[in-house]
């Protein structure tokens, strides 16, 4: 999801970094800077996270539904990431930070910071075979989350594309991880959910919603 270039996102994401942290994009892992989390989070509260949450809608209604949880939203785009701002500078929310970055490099990103939930919603399917390494559930990124986990953390994944489902419980099966959800007409299910913005355009357009949720076996952490 690409947005028009915003004129200013860059200088408001400077402007806010109690809300926003910018982290440069690199080639090489051993170049990766850090997340610094905000003073205000609570270290005893579990830490979940949205890779590639676009503008927002979904960690913002979350945050504010569970001030027991701090949450982290990622996107690469600043246009993108800029809306998800503006609903912080609109409704600050003492438990979300924003983080601007490309997730390639996530678990160095991260260093020792440990998430408890790992939500990839509406991921790029990027469907030409040349862009596999791309997808968020390719074993590059699956090796990454096994390490920021903690133990017995969860990972959670809703597409509307039939292709990226079959080929992440692929790839999550074989990893091996134990898939303990799962579901290919979620808004069929009687479970609490909280949609995001593309997951609504595609309701709207009658698309069944997929849905897994997996741990990473206990004896791969060692
Ligand atoms: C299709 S949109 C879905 C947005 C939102 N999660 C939703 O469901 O409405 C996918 C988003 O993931 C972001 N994204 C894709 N790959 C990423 C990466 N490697 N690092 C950070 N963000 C990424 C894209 O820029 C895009 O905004």
């Amino acid at each position: 999801m690409r947005l028009r270039k915003i004129k200013g996102a860059k200088e408001e994401i400077k402007a806010h970094q109690d809300y926003i942290q910018d982290i440069k994009d690199v080639r090489r892992e051993s170049d990766a800077t850090h997340v610094v989390l905000p003073k205000r989070f609570d270290s005893k509260k579990p830490l979940h996270i949205e890779i590639g949450m676009g503008k927002g809608q979904f960690i913002h209604t979350l945050a504010k539904k569970h001030p027991e949880i701090n949450y982290i939203g990622i996107e690469r785009f600043d246009s993108v990431i800029y809306r998800a701002l503006e609903k912080m500078i609109a409704e600050p929310l003492e438990n979300l930070f924003l983080l601007r970055m490309d997730a390639t490099y996530i678990n160095a990103i991260f260093d020792d910071i440990k998430v408890d939930r790992i939500y990839l919603n509406f991921s790029d399917p990027w469907p030409k075979v040349r862009h596999e390494k791309r997808r968020l559930t390719h074993p590059n990124f699956l090796v990454q989350y096994e390490a920021l986990l903690q133990k017995g953390g969860t990972l959670e994944l809703k597409t509307d594309n039939e292709l990226l489902f079959s080929y992440s419980k692929e790839q999550i099966e074989n990893y091996p991880m134990n898939v303990i959800f799962e579901s290919k007409d979620l808004h069929q299910e009687e479970m609490e959910n909280v949609m995001t913005e593309f997951e609504e355009k595609f309701a709207k357009e009658g698309k069944h919603i997929y849905k897994i949720t997996a741990k990473f076996k206990e004896d791969n952490h060692g």
